[in-house]
């Protein structure tokens, strides 16, 4: 059985101020048993989150990592292994709003999947298609790219270490969310591409999906045989809310 993950994506919210709010109302959520729970904050509020979630069931991951594991010159950018140094035990690679608003290619979101593993952080990659691809008919082409890109540089057995998030551009900060059906039948190729290569690793794998996903809906989409849990984005700014998204993934 795959152990439920939800994730909360801060993106670029937040203050100290705000931060601190946040924590306080993380640490009052009862969450379930059984499930893992992660929240990703700005990078500048990691250190925050960490000591202010410790003990409480949460852990911490990154929004993003530089394509180098280690230290060096590279202005700007923030190494797996100072994320790792800095408490987080995940990180979001792919991330459409990196692909698409910043010109990431699927060359380099496979680099920064493997530089996260090897500093011991669990890279989350992010795939999923934009509207006009949905609507050309093009949607597991273009998952199945951005899937294969990863596979073919790492191997599959990496991906005994990782977790997939299926997240439809068009679903994201839109209030629109894919139907649970929808879902589950890119979460299921995703999963026979991955059985393609190793049966053991793909049945393994944990396959969230993100696209406004609110607690309403939550624990549908959390019910279908492959999704194995949420990449939220606007309600994880929400304790309550969020906390909400963790219970349905925990019945
Ligand atoms: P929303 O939940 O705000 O749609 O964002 C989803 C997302 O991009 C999480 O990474």
């Amino acid at each position: 059985m795959r152990r439920p993950l939800v994730a909360g994506n801060w993106k670029m919210h937040g203050t100290l101020a705000s931060v601190a709010e946040l924590i306080k109302g993380l640490r009052r959520q009862a969450l379930p048993a059984g499930i893992d729970v992660v929240v990703m904050p700005p990078a500048l509020y990691l250190a925050q989150a960490v000591a202010g979630l410790e003990g409480r069931g949460v852990v911490v991951g990154a929004q993003d990592c530089a394509v180098e594991p280690l230290q060096g010159a590279l202005t700007g950018e923030i190494a797996a292994v100072q994320l790792a140094d800095a408490g987080c035990r995940y990180v979001l690679v792919g991330h459409s709003e990196r692909r698409l608003l910043l010109g990431e290619e699927d060359a380099v979101v496979a680099r920064k999947f493997a530089a996260a593993q090897s500093c011991g952080l669990v890279p989350m990659l992010c795939v999923g298609e934009t509207r006009e691809e949905r609507e050309a008919d093009r949607t597991l082409e273009v998952v199945s790219r951005q899937i294969g890109v990863v596979l073919e540089a790492v191997g599959v057995s990496a991906f005994a270490r990782a977790v997939v998030a299926y997240e439809p551009v068009w679903a994201i900060g839109t209030g629109l969310t894919a139907t649970p059906e929808q879902a589950q039948q890119v979460h299921a190729a995703i999963r026979a591409q991955l059985a393609a290569a190793d049966p053991s690793v793909a049945a393994g794998v944990r396959i969230l999906y993100g696209g406004s996903v609110k607690a309403a809906g939550a624990a549908e989409l959390f019910g279908m045989p492959d999704i194995d849990g949420g990449l939220v984005g606007g309600a994880s700014l929400n304790a309550d809310e969020f906390g909400a998204i963790c219970r349905a993934a925990g019945c």
